[in-house]
C-alpha cells in the first residue's frame, strides 16, 4: 500500500506544474539581487586590499548562475506586486532581456575562471565586466 501510494505521489509530480506566488517570485528576485550586491561589495573589498583572487572562484560562479535564473524569475504574471521595479520592457523585448542576463552570466564565468586560475588582472576586469552587466539591465529594465 505504501509503495502505492508513493508511486501516486511521483506520477502526480511528474505532471504537476511548479507554482510560486507572484508576491514570493518577486520578494526572492529582488533577494537574489540584493545578495548578489552583497557579493559584489565582498568582491571589490577583495580586489581592492590585493588579496588571494582564487577565493573569489565561488563568487564567479554565483553570478554566472544568477545570469541563468533571472529570465525564469521574470514570467508572465509577475509585472506588477510587491513593490516590484520591473519594467514593462522585460516582457515586450525578451530578447533584449535574456542578452541582458547571458551578459552578467558570460561575465561571471569569466571571473570564475581568471580567479581558478589565479588570475589577478583577470579577476579585476571580469569583475568590471559584472558591474557593467548589472548597470546595463537597470538602465533599461528596471524602473528608479
Ligand atoms: C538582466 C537584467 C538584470 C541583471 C543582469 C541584473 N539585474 Fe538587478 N534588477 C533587475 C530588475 C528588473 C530589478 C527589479 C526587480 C523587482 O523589483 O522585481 C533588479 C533589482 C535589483 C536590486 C534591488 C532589489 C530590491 O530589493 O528591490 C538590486 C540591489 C540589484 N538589482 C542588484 C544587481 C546586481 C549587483 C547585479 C549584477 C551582479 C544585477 N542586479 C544584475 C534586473 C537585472
Amino acid at each position: 500500500m505504501a509503495a502505492l501510494g508513493l508511486a501516486g505521489v511521483s506520477a502526480d509530480m511528474a505532471v504537476a506544474q511548479v507554482t510560486v506566488p507572484p508576491d514570493t517570485l518577486i520578494i526572492a528576485r529582488q533577494a537574489g539581487m540584493d545578495l548578489q550586491l552583497a557579493l559584489a561589495g565582498a568582491v571589490k573589498r577583495g580586489i581592492d586590499s590585493k588579496g588571494e583572487v582564487k577565493v573569489f572562484k565561488d563568487a564567479g560562479d554565483g553570478f554566472a548562475a544568477w545570469g541563468k535564473a533571472i529570465p525564469g524569475l521574470f514570467v508572465k504574471g509577475s509585472e506588477s506586486g510587491h513593490n516590484t521595479r520591473a519594467l514593462p520592457v522585460i516582457w515586450s523585448d525578451r530578447d533584449g532581456f535574456e542578452k541582458a542576463a547571458a551578459s552578467l552570466s558570460d561575465a561571471g564565468e569569466a571571473l570564475s575562471k581568471a580567479a581558478a586560475a589565479g588570475n589577478t588582472e583577470g579577476v579585476a576586469s571580469a569583475f568590471q565586466a559584472v558591474g557593467a552587466a548589472c548597470s546595463a539591465c537597470h538602465r533599461t529594465y528596471r524602473a528608479r
